[in-house]
């Protein structure tokens, strides 16, 4: 007992130290030792601007255009309130600082390009591409359960991103691995293979795999699940970089739910829209978002489906913001430039006698035998390994900042084909 009225009063002191240590740092009284000093920023700010013209090989734009976004952002004092999307852009009565209103906008202004009914559509704008897919599998899988009242096998591609079986894990849902094949699309009579008729299937479909922009054959892949009709079925598209272009291209109709009847898709807002920091958004139908487990939360006065309770007030201003400053002219010119340019680099690599790959014509995305190390490290390309295809790959993700003379640079700098 007396040990025990001790610990106790220990627990309360260093708490209490603690507290004053960390008040302290904040009123600047002891200096944060462990930081490097301010004039760093600076060095980080010119390392930034130089390297991003060559930045090749990761599927970001870095020709942002949120300068205008950004001076209203501190003119307008809002850069000094703390503003919180924590609640649900549909359902949105809450009286604190909010971009609600804004959300529910951008995801109005999306929803139609990806097929959905304005009046059977709900969806968030979400902090990654990763965000999006969590949703998509959580949403998916609880619907299934409702529907089914067992828990659905998730069935993506070995070559889809990795954060959807990260996912699975984290959901502890039963994952199958699907094979794909050499151009990164799985492989329909690989899923036959691993389909289990008699529980749900929450298929995750890629739109675009990172490293070789393989797109998932949906009819192929939708005809085996016919033929086998698990007892039901719910469709995630991950498409977070080619969702992104696509309704911009004559190629629309293959990120469209009226021709391929998908459930759900996430869609990154940092690859193709140009934002500056992580940001997506998750669409789907109302059915599914009723489907949900609800949880009542009263003081946000409303049923919370999403994953997460805060969440960024900033994010969809800012989309907001590219829709009306871009706008569908400007998407439109980018989304051909990117496409065109890719098709361009493949034909001079071509040309050199350099391996590479495009899967045209949904792809902008050139991959090619893996130049030598300083060639990988002067344009930052990922690496990616595929012993069909000779072993060693890396990648370029042709975006809106990579000019036909960086890419030209980019093949002078590769050594004579042998
Ligand atoms: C196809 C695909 N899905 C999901 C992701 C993850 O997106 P994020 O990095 O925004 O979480 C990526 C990232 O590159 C991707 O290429």
């Amino acid at each position: 007992m007396k040990h025990g009225r001790l610990g106790f009063f220990k627990l309360k002191y260093l708490t209490l130290m603690a507290a004053a240590a960390v008040l302290l740092v904040a009123c600047g009284i002891v200096e944060a030792k462990n930081l490097r000093e301010p004039a760093s920023l600076e060095r980080l700010a010119s390392s930034i601007r130089e390297r991003k013209a060559h930045m090749l090989g990761y599927p970001v734009n870095h020709d942002i255009q949120l300068g205008d976004f950004y001076r209203w952002y501190i003119d307008s004092g809002v850069y000094s309130a703390m503003v919180n999307n924590a609640g649900d852009p549909f359902h949105s009565e809450e009286d604190y600082p909010n971009t609600l209103d804004f959300e529910r906008e951008v995801i109005e202004f999306f929803g139609p390009l990806y097929g959905f009914d304005k009046d059977n559509l709900w969806g968030i704008v979400t902090f990654s591409g990763t965000d999006g897919n969590d949703h998509g599998i959580y949403f998916g899988s609880k619907y299934l359960e409702k529907k089914t009242q067992q828990k659905p096998i998730v069935y993506v591609s070995d070559a889809a991103h990795y954060s959807n079986m990260r996912l699975a894990d984290l959901q502890n849902l039963e994952l199958r691995l699907v094979p794909a094949d050499v151009h990164g699309c799985m492989i329909p009579e690989e899923l036959e293979k691993v389909l289990v008729p008699g529980r749900p299937a929450l298929m995750v479909y890629a739109m675009g795999t990172t490293f070789k922009g393989g797109v998932d054959n949906q009819e192929a892949l939708n005809a085996v699940l016919e033929k086998h009709s698990p007892i039901a079925v719910y469709r995630h598209v991950d498409a977070a970089l080619f969702g992104g272009y696509l309704p911009y291209t004559k190629y629309r109709d293959a990120v469209n739910r009226r021709v391929q009847p998908f459930d759900s898709i996430a869609i990154s807002g940092h690859k193709f829209f140009g934002m500056d920091e992580p940001a997506g958004f998750f669409l789907t139908t109302k059915e599914v978002m009723e489907n949900q487990n609800p949880y009542q939360v009263t003081y946000l006065n409303g049923s919370m489906p999403m994953i997460n309770c805060s969440r960024s007030a900033a994010a969809p201003l800012k989309l907001w913001w590219l829709i009306h400053h871009v706008g569908e002219k400007g998407f439109v010119e980018q989304a051909e430039q990117i496409l065109e340019n890719a098709v361009w680099l493949k034909a001079k690599l071509d040309a050199k006698g350099w391996p590479a790959w495009l899967e045209q014509p949904l792809s902008n995305t050139v991959y090619f035998k893996r130049p030598p190390r300083e060639v990988v490290a002067k344009y930052a390309l990922a690496p990616d390994y595929d012993e069909r295809l000779g072993g060693d790959l890396s990648h370029i993700v042709v975006m809106q900042h990579i000019t036909r003379e960086t890419l030209q640079g980019f093949i002078d700098d590769l050594p004579a084909a042998k």
